[in-house]
């Protein structure tokens, strides 16, 4: 059995972060434990920017950016979380500067800040549009000058918590194809989101809820699931992400007959209004026949309007991801957009201190478990997130909970792992190197993907949900008699496709339950039966808690307690 005082799981900003923070103690050996090689994490996707209220380029206040973040997740945001994550904002920001992120910088020298939608100021620091791969890059030197011990392609198979009481992972090698215990005193998960299950999306091949579902599996309920955010300029067929920066610097998105419908949904904020906004806008001119392109599932995105010299300079990505991906060249033609599945508002439940809680009647502690980043849901994102708002949580509530953990770990006993609880994962994986059945791992989660898109998208209904769940369960039912080409065990991604499409039917299930539940329209959850919100029935968050025959859905009170101020009211969400 392999031991640390610290383990975290996955090596993105939140990861990274947190680690960094615990790794201030040197008496305290951290480990960080990841799928994929630490520069290769999700986060380095994200390209537009990092939100920090500075007023470099224009007056903003922290107040100003909690509010903009509780508007734009349609108040379901927690709003002691929003308070930390707008008042924590610059700090952060001026840390990842002292420690080299390569910002981009204005005429007098000082973090450029550009506009993103839902914000009312420009608060996006960016380093062109490569702004989550700058980050990354300063964290993981900082990990490596520290010392910190780094399991690289090394899979997490299962949480395994006792009386409450986190004591570890297991773990596979993605290169012996050994299956290790790892127990630590405290465990974080920061291990991304849950995008892959939808066809469209700008998630990287790793974001399959692995965490997530690791969680749910060990007692703990999931937050929120049902609000899955579609980012407005994905790639038309890929969804590759093409950065909303480029609408920040001014693109413009049109349908077949040139015209910037965005008018015609929210005049006030045109293409800079929130993701869910101009998603079901983008949606809607689709299926109203004025799409573009001869498959007719997509609009345009103009950036020509922005001019060569600064694309070249802002958004060098975009321009390249254009060329590349789609053979055009965003200088001289409009670029195909449609709506891609891009960020998970739900996931596993904590509280600002990234401590991971039951949210049941005493709310009681999952003791030495925490999470942040992407998979946790402390609610600061609400029912849908505001652009650059993700990596700002990463690195706040990353390193929020490196210190939660700090406060903690010396008074945690020992832990440890026995055969027992590494039985599951090693029947699970021997399960699938055994299997003869005649289904196949790849066809099922191309199935999974098109209902999750198609039953479960932009816009949802009753039936549709009720077929996408039906479908979901078939898919479970055929996984069992699913099997894998390789039973080999060196860097066996077969294995590994197989274990992840596990997770994904489980999530998926929350996620549609979730929805199908939830009679009311608010921010990335839009039901056509039930168009608007419903505060007097659905102002409260989801919980799902696994059972046997699939999850049972609870809710609990939204946070309206901001320490240093006056609670947002809930208001009508207009632009
Ligand atoms: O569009 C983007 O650059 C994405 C940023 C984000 O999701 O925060």
């Amino acid at each position: 059995m392999l031991q640390h005082d610290v383990l975290i799981v996955g090596s993105g900003l939140a990861g990274m972060r947190a680690a960094l923070e615990v790794s201030e103690d040197p008496s305290l050996d951290v480990a960080i434990l990841s799928k994929v090689h630490p520069l290769r994490s999700h986060s380095g996707a994200a390209q537009g920017g990092i939100a920090a209220s500075l007023g470099n380029s224009a007056e903003d206040s922290w107040d100003l950016h909690m509010f903009d973040t509780v508007k734009g997740g349609d108040f379901l945001v927690d709003q002691n979380a929003a308070e930390l994550l707008a008042r924590e904002g610059p700090e952060n920001i001026f840390e990842l500067e002292h420690m080299g992120c390569a910002f981009s910088r204005d005429e007098q020298g000082r973090v450029a800040q550009r506009r993103f939608g839902g914000h009312t100021a420009p608060r996006a620091c960016y380093a062109a549009d490569r702004t989550g791969h700058a980050v990354l890059t300063v964290l993981f030197e900082q990990l490596l000058r520290r010392g910190v011990k780094v399991y690289s392609e090394w899979y997490a198979l299962d949480l395994v918590v006792r009386d409450r009481v986190c004591q570890g992972i297991v773990a596979y090698d993605i290169l012996t194809g050994q299956i290790e215990a790892i127990a630590a005193k405290a465990v974080m998960f920061g291990t991304g989101g849950y995008g892959r299950a939808f066809r469209v999306t700008t998630n990287a091949f790793a974001s399959t809820g692995d965490g997530v579902v690791m969680a749910y599996r060990s007692g703990v309920p999931l937050e929120d699931m049902e609000f899955v955010q579609f980012h407005p300029t994905g790639l038309q067929g890929s969804g590759i992400l093409l950065s909303e920066a480029a609408r920040g610097e001014g693109a413009h998105i049109v349908n077949s007959d040139g015209y910037r419908f965005m008018a015609d949904y929210a005049a006030g904020r045109m293409e800079l209004a929130p993701r869910d906004i101009v998603a079901r806008a983008e949606q809607s001119e689709i299926e109203a026949g004025r799409g573009v392109t001869d498959l007719q599932d997509s609009v345009f995105m103009d950036l020509r309007p922005i001019g060569e010299e600064r694309i070249r300079y802002a958004l060098p990505s975009v321009l390249h991801l254009a060329r590349d991906f789609a053979g055009i060249d965003p200088l001289v033609d409009p670029v195909p957009i449609q709506p891609t599945a891009h960020y998970s508002m739900g996931g596993i439940p904590c509280d600002i201190n990234g401590q991971v809680r039951l949210k049941d009647q005493d709310d009681a502690p999952i003791v030495g478990f925490f999470a942040a980043g992407e998979a946790s849901c402390v609610s600061v994102h609400g029912a849908n997130r505001l652009g650059t708002n993700s990596l700002l949580e990463a690195v706040v509530f990353g390193r929020r909970s490196g210190r939660g953990i700090l406060d903690v770990v010396k008074d945690l006993e020992p832990t440890s792992i026995d055969e027992g609880d590494m039985a599951r994962a090693i029947g699970e994986v021997d399960k699938h190197l055994r299997a003869d059945g005649p289904e196949k791992v790849g066809a099922i989660r191309a199935e999974l993907r098109d209902t999750m898109m198609d039953k479960c998208g932009v816009f949802r209904t009753d039936e549709q949900l009720h077929e996408a769940l039906a479908d979901v369960k078939s898919y479970q039912e055929r996984y069992e008699r699913s099997s894998i080409d390789d039973h080999g065990q060196t860097f066996n991604t077969d294995l590994l496709d197989a274990v992840e499409l596990g997770h994904m039917l489980e999530y998926a299930e929350v996620i549609v339950s979730g929805a199908i539940a939830r009679q009311e329209s608010r921010g990335g959850h839009a039901r056509r039966d039930f168009p608007e919100r419903d505060d007097d029935n659905w102002f409260k968050h989801t919980l799902a808690y696994r059972e046997e025959d699939g999850p049972r859905l609870e809710y609990c009170a939204v946070n309206m307690e901001p320490q240093h101020r006056e609670a947002f009211p809930l208001q009508e969400r207009t632009y």
